[in-house]
């Protein structure tokens, strides 16, 4: 059952982010088209000239918006109806003008129950700063019983001035699921037990979609409300979902699964109802350490503890600070202070308002903890490499994951062993790394005896780039091999993803949570038993055919531990450095609370920053509110970028925006999508697919320029158009692309504004080249050659050279003992590239003492201890950046001395000690449970 559904739950997404079966935009689109239909029908008035045909067809209108416009509260059905009967008396005017009014309106506000005070003057006019929203009654109740509970819950409402909602009546599952995904200020679902499945007036672009969803509900006689719950927790697990029962239902069996935050015995009391439904939205508005905070800052504090700048006293009293003050404002001074208590808690020991956000963090977030660190996913991965590592442990990791791993491996003195993305040569940037490579590298160390010091795999989900692993398939197959394996995704770019179904499905805490629910289950015991069965007697995990095969865990034995980082900074609304970890981990208190506890110790600051902490928490509840709207419009927007660019022949024949097919390989898009846009593009069905099963996954929000038709390096690029010309700072480069994000913060102006740049560039290149003589033709496209075919080939990894290879032959590396070994001055020394190639042929082995890291395309081409290879040499003097850490050109590579390579050959590895089960240490602390002190 897990498959179709989850395949359908990326499906009704897949809907949402496809241009032409976008129900949101059709319904603009036919608003936009009344405004200019009765602006048409005002002028034939004016000549005497409506005939019945005219008005047929603005009735025709109506009744084309009607099924969606039904879904939302403004302008909303009734007034759809007095529409229409404005129509049917032929008053013109009174019609027209009222279209134009409300099309304004809704252009400026969308779906905004406060329009309501303006219009109908049902309610009196509220305060600044009151938040309105939808509640979703999902019932067939008649009309009439409906305006009952509606007055009931309006007069409720009276004396509430933050959280204002308006009612909206749908009658089936069907028109249930349609509202919640197309109309965004639906914050509360209250549901009734009883109700018809399928619509009456169905949105037409979605039906197809939900058909599989109602088919199955009706074969299987589920139980109405509870389908509607199901799937308003799958595709927005952070709305409040009430049941509402009676008493023709009492004694009917219903398994709620935790579905429900509150049963009623049907509307017997409003005011009841009025005050669950305001809570359960104020509770999510709730933001313990912000809140805790603006009450610090507004009390009269003496403050002499060391922070000068508290209270802006240093600063407002000072000759030369003025505009320190001025520009960051008095809200910030006091907010500042190094105090633990007077509620601000303490991030090192949480146990008031930090523990609690963290906790409506881990909620939001869908992770059983969630820890808040204020030095970025920097310091996240090296807490979690702390945690989870002992000295002489392995780890397997791609070689391009970010610097901050391989620091704190060196940190941790954990063995890597380094695995190869695949590469995406014409754009010289590498992918992720395949299944199949990870499940090699873990089976070869299975016959080298090595698996029982295996502990982590280390992944970056999704890469920079934007490709997006599948990583319950990753992990349900590596914990075949290796039942206890822990995982650590790093997310720095993905923390948005928890929001929008599609892309939810990949995150680790989402696949943790399924991964732990099917290995769980009784089905899955069944489904192992007949695979061993059919596997026979012996070793079902070892051998070319495990390889070959799809493999399952032993339920027996796996254990589901899965930690992720995110830089919420980088895709949400936190300050920089503000990053989260989460953890799902079914040993958590066993085996990591305690070292985790260390492990902050260690890395975080006791001068946490108070306005970093209290963005998380703000982070928090905006993608708990609204972050389904927010990042559904970001991937909107991204397609529609996707398409303008692509269907712009003049931008097209200079700059593209790589695709499916360009960055991931044909072997891991068993779907067969090939392209988001552009001729033979994805339909629903594709895209649907390739998201619920495919190795990998390009998400379309990353935004990646080619650049090199333009003549321009990635690099140049960047500098000379986007920065000089336009203003414009994107995110990374590579030899010929140019990285743009399309994050909740973008807007169509914005990307209009590029596009615009973009254009105008074009225009000058098509100019310029349109004059330009031979030999300036001939220089550019030489130029465009050198960027396109002869890039220098990317250097797979290496090796590490036996000096530091602890166990021989499976490409474990002693990073720790390379990095340290080369801060002795006598054991290194400098060449020159030249000076390196040449040493190479004469048969000299070279080893990096350093990280190598070019900036682009940004991974360690060498790390301590490996071997420098002449792939590698060849591609650092081909390579055409400026900013290249770890080496300094004018000195060259640093080495080991062949002396010092001896001595470390010759000088046995020490002896690791088999590590100890940790004992259940634990005490009061992040999320009650790890120990702490300052
Ligand atoms: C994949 C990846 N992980 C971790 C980091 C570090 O994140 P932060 O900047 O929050 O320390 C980055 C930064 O670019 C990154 O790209």
């Amino acid at each position: 059952m897990a498959e179709p559904l989850s395949s359908l739950e990326s499906g009704v997404q897949a809907h949402l982010l496809s241009a032409v079966f976008n129900p949101e935009q059709v319904r603009l689109d036919v608003w936009n088209r009344l405004r200019e239909e009765v602006t048409r029908l005002e002028a034939r008035h004016a000549e005497g000239q409506v005939s019945p045909e005219h008005m047929e067809q603005v009735l025709s209108l109506f009744a084309e918006v009607h099924p969606i416009e039904r879904l939302f509260v403004f302008p909303g059905e009734a007034r759809l109806q007095r529409l229409a009967e404005m129509a049917r008396r032929h008053d013109v005017e009174e019609l027209a003008e009222e279209v134009r009014r409300l099309v304004g309106l809704l252009s400026l506000h969308r779906d905004r129950a406060c329009l309501l005070t303006d219009l109908d003057g049902t309610r009196a006019a509220a305060p600044e700063g009151s938040h309105y929203f939808t509640t979703l009654v999902v019932d067939d109740m008649a009309a009439a019983d409906f305006e009952r509970v509606h007055r009931g819950m309006l007069e409720a409402q009276r004396g509430e001035h933050q959280f204002l909602y308006e009612l909206l009546q749908v009658r089936s599952v069907e028109d249930a699921l349609v509202a919640v995904l197309v109309n965004d200020d639906v914050q509360v679902c209250v549901v009734r037990q009883d109700l018809p499945l399928r619509s009456r007036s169905p949105v037409k672009q979605l039906r197809s979609t939900l058909e599989p969803i109602l088919a199955e509900a009706e074969r299987n006689g589920d139980e109405a409300g509870l389908v509607v719950a199901r799937w308003v927790r799958r595709l927005r697990p952070h709305l409040n979902v009430y049941l509402i029962t009676d008493e023709s239902l009492v004694g009917r069996e219903m398994h709620t699964e935790r579905l429900f935050d509150r049963v009623f015995y049907r509307y017997e009391s409003a005011h009841e109802l009025n005050v669950t439904v305001v809570d359960g939205v104020r509770e999510r508005y709730r933001t313990p350490f912000f809140d805790a905070l603006k009450h610090y800052a507004s009390r009269p504090i003496g403050n002499f503890h060391a922070l000068p700048i508290a209270r802006g006293h240093s600063v407002y009293n000072s000759r030369w600070l003025r505009d320190m003050g001025e520009f960051y404002g008095p809200n910030l001074f006091m907010a500042e202070s190094s105090s633990t208590a007077g509620g601000l808690d303490s991030l090192l020991e949480p146990t008031g308002s930090i523990k609690q956000a963290q906790e409506k963090a881990a909620k939001t977030f869908g992770a059983q903890q969630t820890f808040f660190v204020t030095n970025g996913t920097s310091t996240a991965n090296k807490i979690v490499h702390q945690t989870l590592l002992q000295p002489g442990d392995v780890v397997l990791i791609d070689r391009n994951c970010h610097k901050s791993h391989h620091y704190g491996l060196v940190l941790a003195g954990a063995h890597t062993v380094y695995l190869d993305a695949y590469p995406v040569r014409e754009f010289a940037m590498y992918g992720g790394v395949a299944l199949s490579t990870l499940k090699a590298k873990l089976l070869e160390l299975k016959s080298a005896g090595r698996l029982d010091r295996v502990k982590l795999v280390v992944l970056t989900n999704c890469t920079f780039d934007g490709l997006v692993y599948h990583p319950e398939r990753v992990m349900e197959e590596l914990l075949a091999i290796k039942p206890d394996l822990a995982f650590l995704w790093d997310e720095a770019w993905f923390a948005y993803a928890t929001f929008m179904p599609l892309a939810r499905q990949r995150t680790a805490m989402r696949a943790a949570q399924k991964l732990a629910e099917r290995l769980r289950s009784r089905a899955y015991r069944e489904e192992y038993r007949a695979w061993r069965a059919r596997r026979g007697d012996g070793d079902a995990v070892a051998g070319a055919r495990a390889l070959e095969e799809r493999l399952l865990p032993d339920p027996d034995k796996v254990r589901v531990r899965v930690y992720a980082t995110q830089s919420t900074h980088k895709s949400l609304s936190a300050f920089r450095q503000a990053s989260m970890l989460h953890v799902w981990d079914e040993d958590f208190e066993r085996r990591a609370a305690a070292p985790l506890t260390e492990a902050y110790f260690t890395h975080i600051t006791t001068s946490p920053n108070h306005q970093l902490v209290a963005s998380l928490d703000l982070a928090r509840r905006q993608m708990d509110l609204e972050g389904f709207a927010m990042v559904k419009e970001a991937y909107q927007l991204a397609m529609r970028m996707r398409e303008r660019l692509r269907e712009d022949p003049l931008l097209h024949r200079y700059m593209r925006l790589l695709d499916a097919e360009q960055m991931v390989p044909e072997v891991f898009r068993g779907s067969g999508l090939n392209r988001y846009v552009g001729p033979g593009s994805a339909g629903v069905d594709e895209m649907t697919r390739a998201w619920a099963q495919d190795e990998f996954v390009l998400d379309p929000t990353r935004l990646t320029l080619f650049t090199a038709l333009t003549g321009r390096n990635g690099f140049e690029f960047r500098s000379k158009v986007l920065m000089e010309r336009l203003g414009i700072q994107v995110n990374h480069t590579s030899i010929n692309t140019v990285l743009m994000n399309a994050t909740i913060g973008v807007t169509w102006g914005s990307l209009s504004f590029l596009l615009d740049g973009l254009r105008h560039e074009a225009e000058r290149l098509e100019a310029t080249l349109a004059q330009a003589t031979g030999a300036e033709r001939r220089l550019f496209d030489a130029k465009v050659r050198a960027i396109t075919e002869e890039l220098p080939p990317l250097p797979d990894f290496s090796g590490f050279h036996p000096a530091f290879q602890p166990s021989g032959g499976v490409g474990e590396g002693d990073l720790r003992s390379a990095f340290f070994l080369a801060y002795r001055e006598e054991n290194a020394e400098f060449v020159t590239l030249p000076e390196a190639a040449q040493a190479l042929d004469s048969g000299r082995r070279l080893v990096s003492t350093r990280f190598v890291v070019p900036y682009p395309p940004g991974f360690p081409i060498l790390v301590p201890g490996q071997e420098v290879s002449p792939g590698i040499v060849e591609f650092m003097r081909k390579l055409d950046v400026k900013e290249v850490h770890g080496y300094r050109p004018e000195l060259g590579l640093s080495v080991f001395t062949e002396d010092a390579l001896e001595r470390a050959a010759s000088t046995p590895a020490p002896e690791v000690p088999e590590p100890r089960t940790r004992g259940p240490r634990h005490a009061p602390g992040h999320n009650g449970s790890t120990p702490a002190t300052h």
